[in-house]
């Protein structure tokens, strides 16, 4: 088939996800499902009455209401009914490659044991490999809002799974967290050989991201977006061509851009930074990767061939070899062809 317009490019190319919370990509009607499979009382009547909660301030309110929503995860199938259902739905947006945050803390503290969590998941993982044939990685991301010896302890959980997990990222609510309260849990994850990542700059400034660099030395930068008040933090993000995971849905709902018209994806990408699109929390920010394609290209803000450096910066924005990444950067110019 023959791609016509921009949206139909959008699903055809091969896209990798490299921002996605899998406790985001809890849909209200799976919410109930759990809810009522371990008999769990939720304070809503409906699946509709959950949605229409999902009216945000900011950072702080969506997260109140994403931790509850993950109450209802509790045994070892519901961590895999919730991520088989997401590889599902992202293998249906051409999603090819996903590098998925998980927040062990968010179930250890409910006394959901760290096994328990990450054996549903890898499970869920194993199987969309072996049927929808995409590939993914976890990693395992602290929440900041938490001190750091709780963040070492959770590393230490998760010592023997340490071959399922890639990397350690850090998300959560960012002001008042900046990253080099994490200094020391993150050099002990490199030192594990786990690749690091972290949210700042969603809503925390510029010095978060430069705390993300040179206090945790990360590969990529989850959101970034305030980058882009700081030209010497521009030019460096540029020179060491580092990652930017944007999230435009997640910006719109969290008030991080005032409108989808406003965003700075496509003046960022023709700055020279390495952006990436994705979908961050899609139950809660209202659409999977291709709505956040689409939602960037509404008003000709993208071009075909814009479309096309995001999804071959997807892969090199990747934690896949530099073969594998150079498979799927030479299928994405076939599409495109
Ligand atoms: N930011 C910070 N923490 C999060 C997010 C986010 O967008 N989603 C889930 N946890
Ligand atoms: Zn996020």
């Amino acid at each position: 088939m023959r791609p016509q317009g921009l949206p139909d490019f959008i699903r055809a190319v091969p896209k990798a996800e490299l921002h996605l919370h899998i406790e985001g990509t809890l849909e209200p009607e799976l919410m109930f499902r759990l809810a009522k499979r371990n008999k769990r009382k939720l304070r809503f009547k409906s699946a509709a009455e959950v949605r229409k909660a999902y009216a945000f301030a900011g950072l702080q309110s969506f997260l109140d209401i994403y931790y509850e929503g993950a109450a209802v995860l509790i045994e070892e199938e519901d961590f895999y009914d919730l991520a088989a259902a997401y590889f599902k739905r992202a293998a249906a947006d051409n999603v090819r490659h996903a590098e998925i945050f998980f927040d062990p803390q968010a179930h250890t503290s409910r006394g959901v044991p760290f096994a328990t969590v990450i054996g549903g998941i890898r499970r869920a993982l194993v199987d969309a490999e072996a049927t929808l044939g995409m590939t993914s990685r976890l990693i395992l991301s602290f929440l900041r809002h938490l001190d750091e010896a709780d963040a070492a302890a959770t590393l230490d959980t998760a010592l023997p799974f340490r071959d399922w997990i890639t990397g350690v990222g850090l998300d959560s609510s960012e002001l008042g967290h900046p990253p080099e309260k994490f200094r020391t849990v993150f050099a002990r994850a490199r030192a594990l050989g786990l690749r690091c990542v972290a949210h700042a700059g969603e809503e925390g400034p510029p010095a978060y991201i430069w705390g993300a660099l040179d206090a945790l030395r990360v590969e990529r930068i989850d959101h970034g977006n305030r980058c882009l008040e700081d030209a010497a933090l521009v030019d460096r993000l540029v020179a060491r061509r580092m990652p930017l995971t944007l999230c435009p849905l997640s910006n719109l709902k969290l008030k991080v851009v005032p409108d989808m018209a406003a965003h700075p994806l496509p003046g960022m990408l023709a700055r020279g930074l390495l952006v990436t699109i994705n979908s961050d929390d899609p139950a809660y920010f209202g659409g999977y990767i291709n709505e956040n394609f689409k939602a960037v290209a509404a008003g000709e803000r993208l071009s075909a061939n814009d479309v096309r450096q995001l999804a071959k910066n997807s892969f090199t924005a990747s934690f896949l070899s530099a073969a594998d990444q150079a498979r799927w950067i030479a299928a994405i110019d076939r599409v495109a062809a």
